[in-house]
């Protein structure tokens, strides 16, 4: 057996030994988005500790666990914290969650994260709808040996974001009255931010944001055939479009200030979804 399935599988019977919860949609909460405490019925908590050969994060303020619960009738899996590739882990391990919650049941996948804004209309404290990414930057989570079990040597990429789910986030946003932006996301690698002139580049090339995540989880996620969308809230303006150095601080306290619009955008459009 492929040694990236066979992993997965053990992970697989670790948590099934704890809990037999299907769910239907996985989100996975950024940096700084702190769990559901709200509007979230809990039903099972497993740290990432518990599950052998799960990768663990290092960074603080990513708690690691996942929580199987009910957003009214809809059975949730919240991935709260995830691994990064700049801690080192090989990318298969980067999206052995993803599949994971796949495999667990979930057909949609919600990525959220923390990025900074590269200008024009993206300021800090904005929240932007994914509508499509950057990720030469960093390597395919789909190098090596092909797990077929999961999907394709060659899959198709034209539309990682999911167009129906992006429609449903337009409409939810506009219901609750919050002024959604949209743009492209560019994952770099990290874990330094980006320099003035990777900015430009990143902007040059399209993106409206760049950050170190979800765009790996989107692409193993698309791989399986997944239903994805994704919300960067920008937490901070990227090198060179202000005047200020960046922190991992500024970064945690204004994803905080905007979770709340956050968890209410991510209640009441994955509602939406399990009706459609
Ligand atoms: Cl400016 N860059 C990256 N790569 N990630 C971020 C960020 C910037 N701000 C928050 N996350």
């Amino acid at each position: 057996m492929n040694p990236i399935y066979e992993k997965l599988e053990k992970c697989y019977q670790c948590v099934r030994e704890k809990t037999d919860f299907v769910p239907e949609v996985a989100i996975i909460l950024g940096s700084g988005f702190g769990q559901f405490a709200d509007e979230f019925e809990e039903v099972k908590k497993i740290s990432y500790h518990e599950i052998e050969g799960f990768p663990v994060s290092t960074v603080q303020g990513h708690a690691g666990e996942f929580i199987f619960g009910y957003m009214q009738d809809v059975p949730v899996v919240l991935m709260n914290g995830r691994v990064h590739y700049y801690e080192g882990y090989a990318m298969s391990d980067v999206v052995l969650p993803t599949r994971l919650m796949k495999m667990l049941g979930a057909k949609i996948l919600f990525l959220t994260n923390a990025a900074g804004g590269l200008g024009d209309g993206f300021a800090a404290g904005d929240i932007m709808m994914i509508t499509d990414q950057l990720t030469m930057f960093v390597d395919s989570p789909l190098i090596g040996e092909n797990v077929e079990e999961l999907g394709v040597r060659f899959p198709d990429m034209s539309e990682i974001y999911d167009k129906k789910l992006q429609e449903i986030l337009r409409q939810t946003a506009k219901e609750i009255g919050l002024d959604l932006k949209e743009g492209i996301y560019c994952q770099f690698k990290g874990p330094n931010y980006e320099s003035p002139a990777e900015v430009r580049a990143a902007k040059i090339l399209g993106a409206s944001a760049v950050g170190m995540s979800t765009g790996c989880e989107a692409i193993a996620a698309n791989h399986m055939g997944m239903q994805i969308c994704g919300i960067s809230c920008v937490t901070n303006m990227a090198a060179g479009m202000s005047e200020n150095p960046l922190s991992h601080q500024e970064v945690q306290e204004n994803a905080a200030k905007a979770a709340p619009y956050i968890r209410r955008l991510l209640h009441e459009s994955v509602l939406k979804m399990h009706k459609e």
